[in-house]
């Protein structure tokens, strides 16, 4: 449980479509998404690719925010290729993806570059999650929690004072795309572990962070999942494609 007030963090469930859908398959989905976004229920946020974020916009349903995959940390520049979080806010975008475990593995994103974009996102009105996660080799060494607080403690060292105004997923890297999912008690060790560090700088407010769990969630696995404690929804890669499969997780996210 989130903690003994009772107070519990919004449930919010994710799709990061990756490098998928151009705008017309964008239009698509939204046009067979039936999933109930109506108030009270789950949260529901959107990662497009960049070049289809206007679709997106312009095709959800009312009560689904729209998010980009990632940010640079400078407002403008010379930086071919990126995105800033003002540029985000006006293209109409509401929230950012920050050190995805593949910008961090395949393109070799730091904790410091994370910490950046943490910051930026944040002095912009862009409500960031911020993603954290060990790869195998560091769940073999025993490393889980050393690694995810290193991750958190790192992705907060800029911001201006204590923030509880964004969202963290736990996406261990050897269940992403694997169709390998992490058992409910690997989870709730890991956010058990989260939460902790979040009471430590947060106190009450550690109640407002709603931590989701990435990797390989499907229909089938997602009612478990949020049913472990301390899980406050879900990140979903493959499976949030499709948009009956993505309004099934979201209706059983409803469960919790
Ligand atoms: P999969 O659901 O495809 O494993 O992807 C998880 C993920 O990386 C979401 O950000």
């Amino acid at each position: 449980m989130s903690g003994g007030s009772g107070r519990r963090p919004p449930v919010v469930v994710a799709a990061n479509w990756k490098m998928h859908k151009d705008p017309p398959a964008t239009g698509s989905f939204f046009r067979e998404f039936r999933a109930s976004t109506a108030e009270g229920g789950p949260r529901v946020l959107v990662f497009p690719p960049a070049a289809s974020l206007a679709a997106a916009v312009a095709a959800r349903p009312p009560g689904v925010s729209i998010g980009v995959q990632n940010i640079h940390w400078e407002d403008k520049g010379a930086f071919t290729g990126e995105i800033s979080a003002p540029i985000a806010r006006g293209a109409g975008a509401s929230h950012a993806l920050v050190g995805h475990s593949e910008r961090r593995h395949l393109f070799g994103e730091s904790d410091a570059d994370v910490a950046r974009k943490m910051a930026a996102a944040l002095r912009h009105g862009l409500v960031p999650l911020l993603c954290v996660g060990e790869t195998l080799r560091e769940r073999e060494a025993g490393r889980v929690e050393e690694v995810v607080l290193r991750q958190l403690d790192r992705a907060l060292e800029e911001l201006p004072g204590a923030r509880a105004d964004f969202l963290i997923a736990y996406e261990p890297v050897w269940a992403i795309n694997t169709g390998r999912t992490a058992t409910p008690a690997d989870v709730e060790a890991a956010h058990g572990t989260l939460r902790g560090r979040l009471r430590e700088r947060l106190g009450a407010a550690a109640a407002d962070v709603s931590i989701l769990y990435g990797g390989s969630v499907k229909p089938a696995n997602a009612r478990a999942l949020m049913a472990a404690d301390d899980v406050d929804g879900l990140l979903v890669g493959g499976a949030s494609l499709d948009a009956d499969q993505f309004a099934d997780i979201v209706e059983a996210a409803r469960s919790r």
